[in-house]
C-alpha cells in the first residue's frame, strides 16, 4: 500500500519509491502538512513540527487558551482566506451574506486503487502501473463548501499529483474568487526558487533566485501557460546542483493563466501555492455544482536537478502523452514556414514535397496561408476552407500527390483565432472576445474566439472533421498566435464574465479531446508562437510542441535546455532551418543546426532548392543518423552534462538508454577561441563496470571510467562548431 492511514495518530502516509509525504489531522480539525522528503517509512515526522506564540498570529476560537495553537505559523494542506493564516492561501470564496472567510475542517477520507480523473480537464493518466489515490475530504460548516483534496500516488515514478475539487453542498450560491490546485509548506530546506522565464523565441531561461522573507509570484495573465513563465517551479538546496542535492518540482498541468505564489514567512516556512491565476478569475459555485482544479504534479528528487528532470520526463512521456504515441517513431517533417511563408502555389508546395522524399524526410506539412483569404497574417482566420486560387485543385489533390510520393501530409490549422477581414466574423462578429462598446486589442492583427461557446465549438469540430475527412492528413499544427485580451463573452451573463477565461480554456480541452476522439491516429503538435503554449495541459492532447520559433541553432540550445528541466526530448519540435537564420541573422554550420534539432523531434523548416548537393548529402546523413539513434533520444535518460575545464564556452548533453548499454553525447561550441585545452566532460548514467567504445574515437574503456574520470573531446575549427559521440556497450 503506497497510502496508509495511521488511525491513532490521525496521520496519513504516502509513499512512493524514494519519498514519504506525511499529512495529519490537527487537535484542531485543520489538515496539517506534515512532511514531504526523503523516504522515512511511517516514522512520525511530527516532531519537526514546533509551535510557539507568535505574536499577531491569533489563535482559532476553540483554542483561545493555547496561543501556541496558530492557522498563521501552521503547515497546512489547503489553507484558506479569511481565518487568521495571513499568508498566501489556496482558496477564497465570497458568501451570499459578503463574508469572504473560508474554514476547512477534516471530514472525512477514503483510498482508493488507481488514478482520479478529472471532469473535463487533463490529467496524469494512470495506465497499467500501480497508482493509488487519496480524497481527503475537508468542509466548512458555516459557508457549507466542501473540498476535496486528491492525491495520485505514482510509487515507482516518484511522482504525487494534487488536485482540489471544490463543491458547494449550500442552499445559497458562493462565489469562488480564488480556487488553487495546491499547497506545499516546506519547513526546512527550501532555500532557492527556480523558475522558468522568457519571452517569444527565447522560452523556460531557467532564473535562480534565492528565497527571502517575501512573496514571489510566477504567472501568466495572458489566457495562456505564455512563453513568459511557464507552469513549472523547482524549490531546492542553496547547496543542490545538476547532480547532487534535493529539489522538488510542481508544475501545473494547465495551459490558461495560472499563479505560482511562493512565500517564506516570518519562521522560514516556504509555501508554494499554485493553480488558476486568481486575477480576473471568479466562478460562481450555485448549490450542488462542483469546481475542479487543474492537476498539480509533484515530484522529489535527491540525485540534483537533472535527477527531477528524469522524474518529470518519465511521467509526461509514459502518463500524460497519449500512449498511442508513446513507443512510436515520429515523423521527421519539412515544414513550409521558413522555406516559403504566405508565397506558395500547388507547385511549389508539391516541389517542396519531391525535394523532402529526396533528403529523406517522411512527411510534407503545409504551414500558414492554404486557407481563405490568407495571402498575408492580416485576413482569413476563421474560413478553414482551401484557397483555391492559390492551391489549384484543392487539397485533396495536394495530399494526394505528397501521398504517392510515398510521404505523409500535415497541415497547419490556428483554430481558436479569427481576423476581422474573413466571413466568419462578417457572420458571427459576436463570436470574438470583446468587450461591449469598446475596440478589442488586436494582435497580429487578430482576434479570439470566444471557446466558452458550444457554437464556436460546434462549427470549429465541423470544419477540422471536413479537412480530416476530406484529404489524407497524418498531422496536424494547431497553432495560436497571440494573447487574448477583452476576455468577455457575448453569450454569459454579467456576472459569469469572470469565468470566461477558464471556460476558455476548458472549451479548448474538449474540442481536442473530440477530435482526438474522432481521429485518434492524427499527430497534433502544440504551437503558440512556437512555445507560448508548452505544458502539460496541452502535452495530454499534443504529444509534441513546437519549442520555439526561434530556430537558431545557438538560442535553441538555451531554450531546448531550459525546456529539458521539465519536458522530456520527446515533446519538442525542433528543425533545421536555413543559414543564416531568419530570426537572429547569425551564421551556423549545418551539423550544428543537425545536432541541435536532432535532440528534440527532427524537422526541416527550409526550402531544399537552395542547398547545394553536398549540403543535400549531409541532411540526407543527418536523418539516416537521426533515425538510428531516434529510440535514444525519445526514450533515454537525458543528462544536462557540464564542461568545466577547458574555458571555451560550450553546451553538452547526452542520452543514454534506459538499460544503460548505448548513450549519445553531443557537445557544442558556442565561442571560439584558438588553442584552448580539449573540452573535458564526466559523463553520467552508464554502468561503472560496463565497457563501452566510442565511435569516432575508437576509445573502449568502462563507464567508471568515462563518468569519473571522463572524457575529452576535439572540437571543429570555426563558428559555433559540434561533435557527436556515441558509445555502446561492449559485451564482456
Ligand atoms: C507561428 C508558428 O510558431 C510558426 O511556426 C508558423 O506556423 C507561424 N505561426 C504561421 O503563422
Amino acid at each position: 500500500m503506497s497510502i496508509r492511514f495511521i488511525e491513532s495518530e490521525q496521520r496519513f502516509v504516502l509513499e512512493t519509491r524514494q519519498t514519504t509525504y506525511q499529512i495529519k489531522i490537527d487537535k484542531t480539525g485543520c489538515l496539517r502538512h506534515v512532511y514531504y522528503g526523503k523516504r522515512v517509512g511511517d516514522t512520525d515526522m511530527d516532531y519537526l513540527y514546533r509551535t510557539t506564540d507568535r505574536g499577531f498570529s491569533g489563535n482559532p476560537y476553540e483554542f483561545q487558551d493555547d496561543r501556541t495553537c496558530s492557522f498563521d505559523t501552521m503547515p497546512q494542506e489547503y489553507p484558506t482566506f479569511g481565518v487568521g493564516d495571513y499568508r498566501v492561501s489556496a482558496l477564497r470564496c465570497l458568501a451570499k451574506n459578503g463574508s469572504r472567510s473560508t474554514d476547512l475542517r477534516y471530514a472525512s477520507y477514503e483510498i482508493r486503487e488507481g488514478k482520479y480523473k478529472l471532469e473535463g480537464l487533463p490529467y496524469v493518466r494512470g495506465g497499467d502501473e500501480k497508482v493509488e489515490t487519496l480524497f481527503i475530504r475537508l468542509k466548512d460548516s458555516v459557508t457549507g463548501i466542501a473540498v476535496d483534496l486528491m492525491y495520485g500516488v505514482f510509487e515507482e515514478k516518484d511522482v504525487i499529483t494534487r488536485s482540489a475539487c471544490i463543491r458547494n453542498e449550500s442552499q445559497e450560491t458562493v462565489i469562488l474568487q480564488k480556487a488553487a490546485s495546491m499547497c506545499l509548506d516546506i519547513p526546512y530546506g527550501a532555500d532557492d526558487l527556480i523558475s522558468f522565464n522568457g519571452r517569444h523565441c527565447m522560452e523556460r531561461q531557467p532564473f535562480r533566485q534565492r528565497l527571502g522573507q517575501n512573496i514571489v509570484t510566477v504567472g501568466s495573465k495572458r489566457g495562456m501557460s505564455s512563453h513568459h513563465n511557464n507552469p513549472f517551479v523547482i524549490l531546492c538546496d542553496a547547496e543542490t546542483t545538476e547532480d547532487s542535492g534535493e529539489s522538488r518540482g510542481v508544475m501545473l498541468m494547465y495551459s490558461g493563466s495560472h499563479k505560482e505564489e511562493i512565500e517564506k514567512d516570518q519562521a522560514g516556512t516556504v509555501r508554494l501555492v499554485a493553480g488558476i491565476q486568481d486575477e480576473g478569475f471568479s466562478w460562481i459555485l450555485d448549490p450542488g455544482d462542483i469546481f475542479w482544479t487543474p492537476e498539480a504534479i509533484l515530484s522529489f528528487s535527491f540525485d540534483g536537478l537533472n535527477g527531477l528532470s528524469a522524474n518529470y520526463h518519465r511521467i509526461i512521456r509514459e502518463n500524460v502523452c497519449d500512449p498511442m504515441f508513446r513507443n512510436k517513431r515520429r515523423p521527421v517533417l519539412l515544414n513550409s514556414w521558413e522555406a516559403s511563408y504566405f508565397s506558395f502555389n500547388e507547385k511549389t508546395i508539391y516541389e517542396l514535397a519531391v525535394q523532402a522524399k529526396d533528403l529523406g524526410a517522411d512527411m510534407l506539412v503545409l504551414d500558414d496561408g492554404w486557407f481563405g483569404s490568407r495571402d498575408s497574417d492580416n485576413s482569413g482566420l476563421g474560413d478553414w476552407t482551401v484557397n483555391e486560387q492559390k492551391l489549384k485543385g484543392g487539397l485533396t489533390a495536394l495530399s494526394d500527390k505528397v501521398h504517392d510520393l510515398g510521404l505523409q501530409f500535415g497541415l497547419w490549422i490556428e483554430p481558436e483565432m479569427v481576423n476581422e477581414n474573413s466571413d466568419l466574423y462578417r457572420m458571427h462578429p459576436d463570436w470574438a472576445l470583446s468587450d461591449p462598446g469598446r475596440k478589442p486589442n488586436v494582435a497580429r492583427n487578430q482576434l479570439v474566439l470566444d471557446m466558452s461557446r458550444e457554437d464556436v465549438r460546434e462549427y470549429l469540430f465541423s470544419c477540422i472533421n471536413a479537412l480530416l475527412k476530406e484529404s489524407r492528413i497524418e498531422y496536424l499544427k494547431w497553432d495560436f498566435n497571440r494573447s487574448p485580451a477583452n476576455i468577455y463573452s457575448h453569450l454569459l451573463p454579467p456576472e459569469k464574465q469572470g469565468e470566461v477565461m477558464h471556460r476558455f480554456v476548458l472549451g479548448v480541452y474538449s474540442l481536442l479531446a473530440r477530435i482526438r476522439e474522432a481521429y485518434p491516429e492524427v499527430l497534433i503538435e502544440g504551437c503558440a508562437g512556437g512555445g507560448g503554449r508548452f505544458d502539460a495541459g496541452m502535452l495530454f492532447y499534443t504529444p509534441q510542441i513546437w519549442c520555439s520559433d526561434n530556430t537558431d541553432p545557438i538560442a535553441r540550445l538555451f531554450i531546448q535546455e531550459g525546456t529539458s528541466y521539465g519536458y522530456p526530448a520527446c515533446t519538442v519540435g525542433s528543425h533545421v532551418s536555413a543559414s543564416p537564420n531568419h530570426q537572429t541573422g547569425r551564421t551556423t554550420p549545418l551539423s550544428t543546426r543537425g545536432i541541435v534539432a536532432s535532440s528534440g523531434i527532427l524537422g526541416y523548416e527550409l526550402n531544399p532548392a537552395s542547398l547545394s548537393d553536398a549540403e543535400k548529402g549531409e541532411i540526407r546523413a543527418q536523418i539516416e543518423t537521426y533515425k538510428k539513434y531516434e529510440h535514444l533520444i525519445r526514450e533515454g535518460t537525458y543528462y544536462r552534462l557540464k564542461e568545466n575545464h577547458s574555458g571555451a564556452e560550450t553546451v553538452c548533453w547526452a542520452f543514454v538508454s534506459p538499460e544503460k548499454d548505448e548513450a549519445l553525447v553531443n557537445l557544442v561550441s558556442v565561442n571560439v577561441a584558438a588553442k584552448t585545452p580539449f573540452p573535458h566532460i564526466k559523463l553520467k548514467g552508464l554502468r561503472e563496470d560496463a565497457v563501452y567504445m566510442i565511435d569516432r574515437t575508437g576509445l573502449r574503456t568502462t563507464g567508471a571510467a568515462l563518468m569519473y574520470g571522463g572524457c575529452s573531446f576535439d572540437i571543429p575549427e570555426g563558428d559555433y562548431p559540434c561533435t557527436q559521440l556515441h558509445l555502446t556497450e561492449i559485451p564482456g
